[in-house]
């Protein structure tokens, strides 16, 4: 008799992969078909890479994986980094319950950040009560036995740990891409940046073993791909609760040296960027010269009050090192405007940092108040219009430089990974240069995947457009 109180996670998981086989046959039988499944993502790219996860566990128990929501199991792998990614569920999951109306075999599940927050949970449970399954981000791995139980029970199956567990290593994933791919490093944040959910509802850090990291990245390039991203909330404190001297630069080097075309990584957090991490990247040519290094404000006193442990000088000190040692380097930020109490001057250091820095793009954001952290605890005197103002404003420069960073291309010969036609023309291939530009150009189709060297003919504000070398046909 197997013991499955005694087996090890990963196996315990495998086990009861097995039996939700069983229950998912079943319903195939009953259904008189393969029954389908769809997952939903929204928010970050952690959260897309956990959502291959679900669909390799989901894949490997029988479901049939579709894009229609109109399906037997729907997953949402939820974020809760500001408000409007909550109301974006809430508003569709009411399609989801028209759906279930029609179909009664239809299970709905609810995951990740949003459901770390217990007044969400309780909100659910009272007013959404067609959902069948809640489990939080640190029960992700247990889908199989969460599945199961889902499957056989009528009432709500809840599992949210409150607090991390191990890294669990070695569950099926089916990854969304064949060329690019995402490595996850490490797990959690322990910055408590005071507008942020994340450190709650993703846990503390917790690094992966480099040997784990380094043999997935090994296998990911013997089976074809040419691009890995590692992932982190906060990649340069890599290593520190391992204890044994590796940080991000030595794991850098070390993804380096497998030879695999591209490396990428986010996020960067400034404060634990270091001048050992800027050489290996500007010492391997397979580490991409484009870095992720949010900024958030330009003022000092807001900075503080947002926990940052950086000031405009030391964040410039960075941002100057990193050009200097690499010089092409494209840089890219995250700035929220309207944090509480921010004052016209204060915004105007953002504008006058963002005038300096000339950034080839950056993601921004109004400050949306987040239940638990300890900004939405601060009394704030900036009216929405006036955020809503400064966010346009804001936009209108990251606008200008996106242009002028995209112009310096004009002409040039760049290198790109081919993905496949455009979104807007099936003609026309996309892929992204080594700077992380997406280009649009006419070429070879037989060579998606490959990287090639395209001639760049315009530059617009959100892309280029070029025509591949004859050389590489
Ligand atoms: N309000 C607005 N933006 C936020 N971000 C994180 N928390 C909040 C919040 N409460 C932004 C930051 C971060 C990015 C991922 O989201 O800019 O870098
Ligand atoms: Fe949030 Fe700050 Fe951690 Fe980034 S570094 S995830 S902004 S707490």
């Amino acid at each position: 008799m197997t013991n499955v109180t005694q087996m090890n996670e990963t196996d315990r998981q495998y086990y009861f992969m097995e039996k939700a086989s069983g229950h998912v046959a079943k319903l195939g039988e009953e259904l008189g078909r393969r029954p389908t499944c769809c997952v939903t993502t929204f928010g970050c790219q952690m959260n897309a890479r956990d959502s291959e996860k679900l669909v390799g566990i989901l894949e490997k128990v029988g479901y049939e994986i579709i894009e229609d929501e109109n399906a037997d199991f729907v997953i949402y792998n939820t974020c809760t980094v500001r408000d409007n990614a909550n109301q974006r569920v809430y508003g569709r999951l009411g399609v989801l319950n028209g759906y279930k109306r029609k179909n009664p075999h239809m299970k709905i599940a609810l995951c990740g950040c949003m459901m770390q927050e217990p007044e969400v949970v309780e909100k659910l449970r009272t007013s959404y009560r067609f959902v069948d399954l809640i489990f939080g981000t640190h029960n992700i791995h247990r889908l199989p036995v969460l599945l199961k139980q889902a499957m056989l029970e009528k009432e709500l199956v809840l599992e949210v740990w409150s607090k991390e567990g191990d890294v669990i290593e070695n569950l099926p994933s089916h990854r969304a891409n064949n060329y690019k791919a995402w490595v996850n490093i490490m797990y959690g944040c322990n910055k408590f940046c005071t507008y942020c959910i994340v450190p709650y509802t993703r846990g503390k850090e917790r690094s992966r073993e480099l040997d784990e990291i380094i043999k997935e990245v090994e296998e990911l390039k013997n089976s074809g791909y040419k691009e890995i991203t590692l992932l982190g909330q906060n990649v340069n404190s890599y290593g520190k609760d391992l204890n044994n001297g590796t940080d991000f630069a030595t794991l850098l080097e070390a993804v380096a040296k497998t030879g695999i075309d591209r490396i990428r990584f986010t996020t960067s957090h400034p404060w634990d960027f270091n001048a050992d991490m800027i050489d290996i990247i500007a010492k391997y040519d397979n580490i991409m010269p484009s870095i992720h290094l949010p900024v958030q404000s330009g003022n000092d006193e807001v900075l503080k009050l947002m926990g940052r442990r950086y000031s405009k000088e030391s964040y410039l000190k960075l941002f100057d090192m990193i050009k200097e040692k690499i010089p092409d380097c494209t840089i890219t930020t995250d700035i929220i405007v309207g944090f509480p109490n921010e004052t016209e001057e204060q915004f105007q250091d953002t504008l006058s940092l963002y005038n300096y820095c000339k950034y080839d793009l950056a993601y921004t954001f109004i400050y949306s108040p987040r239940e638990g952290t300890p900004a939405a605890k601060m009394e704030d005197n900036v009216p929405l219009s006036d955020k809503e103002q400064r966010l346009y404003r804001l936009n209108e420069l990251v606008n200008k430089y996106a242009n002028e960073a995209n112009q310096k291309y004009l002409g040039q010969v760049v290198k790109v990974l081919v993905e496949g036609p455009s979104k807007k023309n099936p003609d026309v291939l996309s892929g992204y240069t080594e700077h992380n530009k997406l280009i649009n150009f006419k070429g070879d189709a037989s060579m998606v995947g490959q990287i090639v060297d395209v001639r760049v003919t315009e530059a617009k504000t959100w892309a280029l457009t070029g025509e591949q070398l004859e050389s590489n046909n």
